[in-house]
């Protein structure tokens, strides 16, 4: 893959979200691409601990603001301080199960947080955003591999959040074409930074697959639940696109380097290969070395059969490229917990 150029000209990046898990991973790779970055994030779901461990990795330090993009006053202070260039827009709440249980806190937080980011950004001509968007945004899929153009529809309302957003900045750069929103739909993020320093540090019991495999192996939880067998798929269980988070960031970073017009830009990020929930077990028996106890369980409510890519529109204008596979993945993923055994401390 041809990697972005190195940013001469010293872009400044505004990331929100940045102490999260993708966050944080984008940030150590605008950092060592030349990037000047801001971080602003509430800590809702982090720790600041993940961006001490973002200087330590590249070396370098960067401002960082605890705060809620809800609070106007306090992103318009970030916007007068900083000349930013570029928005990248992970800040949310992610969890499918809780947004059902509290769909008021996720569209209160999902909506009226990017509304007031978007707000404060075209008060101060900054009109070039990165939107974190999610496969779920289409739904069971009509077709496989999925493409940018199948039909879009949600099941719940983190879903509903990431297509209302989607369809914000459709009509925003509709409406005022200096703007330039990139929507970048990710599939499932897993794995860790290679140097075991950032992770996903999901606070509880961790609803995805691969954290709750982790706590499995670090003995947190007593086995897997594999949520169903009888999938129409090769051994029954279901099916996702995995991919690593080191790849994903730099989807980020390919963004802004290529994309230079206006308009509404959306792209698939994932590798294009489906891998079983057991396929994922076994890589990570093969990282750990150890066997993984796992039971055969109901399917679990909401859950679709298979899902994966068509990357082919993120290679060919993004030039970007999934490189790391399934093992790498799990090999990242399992270094980081056995480095971490108690999250991020210090
Ligand atoms: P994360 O929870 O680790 O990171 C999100 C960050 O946003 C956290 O640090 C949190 O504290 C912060 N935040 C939330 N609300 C905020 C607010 N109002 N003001 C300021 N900061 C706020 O999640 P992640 O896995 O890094 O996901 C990043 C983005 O990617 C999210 O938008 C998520 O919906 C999207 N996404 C994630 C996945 C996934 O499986 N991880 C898949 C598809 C899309
Ligand atoms: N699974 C299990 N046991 C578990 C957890 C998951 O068998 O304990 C299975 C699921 O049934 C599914 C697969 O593992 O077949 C992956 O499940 P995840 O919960 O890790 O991921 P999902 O594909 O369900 O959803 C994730 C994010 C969503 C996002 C979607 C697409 O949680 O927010 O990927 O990006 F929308």
């Amino acid at each position: 893959m041809e990697t972005a150029n190195k940013n001469t000209q010293k872009t400044t990046v505004l990331v929100t979200g940045g102490a999260g898990y993708i966050g944080s991973h984008t940030c150590v790779a605008l950092l060592e691409q030349g990037y000047d970055i801001v971080v602003v994030d509430n800590f809702v779901n982090s720790s600041p601990i993940s961006l001490e461990r973002v200087c330590q990795i590249t070396g370098q330090t960067f401002p960082w603001y605890h705060a809620d993009l809800r609070n106007r006053t306090q992103l318009d202070e970030i916007f007068t301080k900083h000349h930013i260039d570029w928005v990248i827009h992970f800040a949310a709440l992610k969890a499918v199960g809780e947004s059902v249980a509290q769909p008021l806190r996720y569209y209160e937080n999902n909506i009226n947080g990017t509304l007031s980011l978007l707000a404060v950004m075209a008060k101060h001509e900054c009109k070039k955003i990165v939107f974190s968007s999610s496969a779920t945004v289409y739904g069971d899929p009509e077709q496989l591999p999925l493409t940018e153009d199948c039909a879009l529809r949600t099941t719940n309302p983190y879903g509903a959040t990431k297509l209302m957003i989607e369809n914000i900045l459709r009509d925003i750069c509709h409406a005022d074409q200096s703007w330039t929103a990139v929507i970048l739909r990710y599939f499932n993020p897993v794995g860790a930074h290679p140097s075991g320093l950032i992770g996903e540090n999901p606070q509880g019991i961790p609803n995805n697959l691969t954290p709750y495999i982790a706590q499995v192996l670090t003995g947190k939880l007593p086995y897997l639940q594999v949520f169903g067998d009888d999938y129409p798929t090769a051994d029954g269980t279901g099916v996702r696109d995995y991919i690593h988070v080191c790849d994903l960031a730099q989807g980020h970073l390919q963004a802004i380097a290529k994309v230079q017009q206006s308009g509404v830009f959306t792209y698939n990020l994932g590798t294009g290969r489906g891998y079983s929930v057991l396929d994922v077990l076994h890589a990570f028996e093969r990282a750990s070395n150890r066997k993984i106890p796992y039971q055969i369980k109901p399917r679990r409510a909401g859950d679709i059969a298979e899902c994966y890519a068509d990357p082919r529109r993120a290679e060919q204008d993004l030039a970007w490229q999934a490189q790391y596979d399934l093992d790498a993945m799990a090999r990242d993923l399992w270094r980081f917990y056995t480095q971490n055994p108690q999250g991020y401390t210090k």
